[in-house]
């Protein structure tokens, strides 16, 4: 039997392989060890969008629990974004307390922040430039030496990226390469509705990215939210490097639920529906302009997930906790309602969607847990599963090299 012949998406990347992929990545302490000093630790990865700290003196702290750490963004007047480990440099005390749990959002107009144990002030170029009772430290204590520990940071398409590296071995345009043509005038800065889900769940990060990355699970999993989409196709597959992207095209709710219909004609703000208004996409998104796209996912390596379609887009993103801990954060983005029927309409596809993440992530522990026995080995891969075999190459490659 051919079994190639079966597998079009994948014929194109001999280099992939069609043999199956090992579990051990899943659940080996060494392999997670080696994936945070040589990813996380070297690679640019997302932290956050500038229009969360959109004016001069808006700070955004974001946990980075695979670092032990937490990272302050925060915007100067002159209205640069700056990040720094949030540990104060007199006793390590966290600068800003993270009273918003993952993510913690502020503004100071001073463009400063200051430690509550004994109020030392950092702006944001990270200087030190207040010390109560200053004259009460020896004469050594310098005030130029003792600013906030800075962090790469950098940004594209509105999405901010830090890197922890001492020395970045690429910029972030390097890091991404191909995928800022691919995104190519995709209106992200104007559709800034966000609506945020966030789940510690126990499971390996790649546990949670394999449940996004294909559409084999649609007609079993997502029966409940989804119950008519049972009809699905992948295509447009686009290595850039680390970074990997596929596009999801479906003939629709067969039949189209009454709610949907209406909520669609009001808002149009669901992947499960079509849509009728023309959208301007990068000319490399739905290439042919299908007029049966639904979305199309890219993953920013190593743990960030777009999904872009036309009139709304939605990221995931899985952060180690440890080996077997994830963090997962689902963001979606709408224009915001201008009327009530709109926002109703918006509320449909919101939930909708939930809904369907709730699916996603419900069978992520299992998985886990059911790995976790030992008994699997490998896992068999089809051809709609082509952007796990590649994650598994990227990341295999890295934790085996230099
Ligand atoms: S620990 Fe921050 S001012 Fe003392
Ligand atoms: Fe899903």
């Amino acid at each position: 039997m051919n079994a190639q012949s079966k597998m079009p998406l994948l014929a194109p990347y001999p280099e992939l392989g069609e043999a199956p992929i090992p579990v051990e990545p899943y659940l080996s302490q060494d392999y997670y060890d080696k994936e945070i000093e040589k990813i996380f630790r070297r690679d640019w990865l997302v932290v956050g969008r500038e229009e969360e700290i959109a004016k001069p003196g808006d700070y955004k702290v974001k946990r980075l629990d695979f670092a032990r750490t937490s990272v302050i963004l925060i915007r100067g007047k002159d209205g640069k974004i700056g990040a720094f480990h949030n540990v104060c440099r007199h006793r390590g005390n966290k600068v800003v307390t993270e009273t918003g749990g993952e993510e913690t959002l502020g503004s100071n107009k001073a463009a400063v922040v200051t430690c509550r144990f004994h109020g030392w002030v950092y702006n944001a170029k990270g200087e030190l430039v207040d010390v109560p009772q200053q004259q009460k430290f020896p004469a050594c204590f310098d005030r130029a030496e003792n600013g906030l520990i800075p962090i790469h940071v950098d940004s594209w398409a509105g999405f901010i990226f830090i890197n922890l590296a001492e020395t970045p071995s690429r910029t972030l345009t390097e890091f991404l390469g191909g995928v800022v043509e691919h995104f190519d005038g995709y209106p992200f800065d104007d559709i800034t509705h966000c609506h945020t889900y966030y789940a510690h769940i126990n499971c390996n990060w790649k546990t949670g990215m394999d449940a996004f990355c294909e559409g084999y699970h649609v007609p079993t999993i997502h029966a409940g939210s989804f119950p008519g989409l049972t009809d699905y196709w992948q295509g447009d597959v686009a290595f850039n490097g680390e970074h990997r992207s596929i596009a999801f095209y479906s003939n629709g709710m067969n039949p189209p639920t009454p709610v949907g219909t209406a909520a669609n004609a009001l808002f149009g703000a669901s992947i499960a529906l079509a849509r009728d208004e023309p959208f301007p996409l990068p000319k490399l998104v739905n290439p042919g302009r299908h007029p049966n796209w639904g979305f199309e996912q890219t993953t920013v390596f190593p743990n960030f997930l777009i999904h872009v379609g036309a009139g709304l887009w939605f990221t995931h993103q899985f952060w180690p906790v440890a080996q077997g801990k994830c963090l997962w954060e689902g963001k979606y983005y709408l224009k915001a309602p201008k009327t009530n029927a709109q926002y109703w309409a918006q509320r449909y596809a919101v939930i909708l969607q939930r809904n369907a993440w709730l699916e996603d992530t419900a069978t992520m522990e299992d998985t886990q847990e059911a790995l976790l026995s030992g008994v699997l080995k490998q896992m068999n891969l089809q051809d709609d599963e082509i952007m796990l075999r590649h994650q598994f190459h990227i990341v295999n490659g890295r934790v085996n090299g230099e």
